[in-house]
């Protein structure tokens, strides 16, 4: 698998609540490779968290920051490279992982993500009348474009250590 990554970052995609910092995590340790998570990155050069940068700028500026970042981390690698649900949407930022990353989708259901996310209150997307819906909506709007990533991997409802170990020999 390394000797398939080169020097690309192997980037996860895919909704809130799919596992991206988790399995993406686990996977880098099993490849001996660094992890780097853009939400956390974002975090750390603005020394705001996600829902503070989504409260004080919008989230047009949040999505440019985030582009920003990961366009930067695209440069080096190789590592594993989680992002924020939104990040594969930015056209921009989708054709720059596709040319020079090798992108994973962690697609789950919307029972699983919803059971996932529902536990904590850190997606300021999420803050609507009916959360579960919006979630659903988001699916239904990002799923096709998720699609686009260099391989699919289902995040089922079984530790996060299996997943992981599905996208490594997916990539053998
Ligand atoms: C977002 C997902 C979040 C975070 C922000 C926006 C999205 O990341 O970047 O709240 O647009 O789906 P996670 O996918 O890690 O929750």
């Amino acid at each position: 698998a390394r000797r398939l990554l080169g020097r690309r970052n192997l980037v996860f995609v895919g909704l809130m609540g799919a596992g991206k910092s988790a399995v993406g995590r686990l996977v880098a340790q099993g490849l001996n490779i660094p992890f780097v998570d853009s939400d956390h990155e974002i975090e750390r050069v603005s020394r705001m968290s996600v829902p503070e940068l989504f409260q004080a700028y919008g989230e047009p500026e949040f999505r440019a920051l985030e582009a920003r970042v990961i366009k930067r981390l695209l440069k080096t690698g190789p590592r594993v490279l989680s992002t924020g649900g939104g990040a594969f949407i930015n056209e921009e930022t989708r054709a720059l992982v596709l040319r020079s990353g090798f992108s994973v989708w962690l697609k789950a259901d919307l029972d699983v993500l919803w059971e996932r996310v529902s536990k904590r209150d850190s997606r300021p997307l999420l803050k609507t009348e009916n959360p579960r819906a919006t979630l659903s909506k988001l699916l239904d709007i990002r799923y096709p474009i998720y699609a686009a990533a260099d391989l699919t991997v289902q995040s089922r409802d079984v530790p996060k250590e299996a997943i992981a170990a599905e996208v490594i020999a997916s990539l053998a």
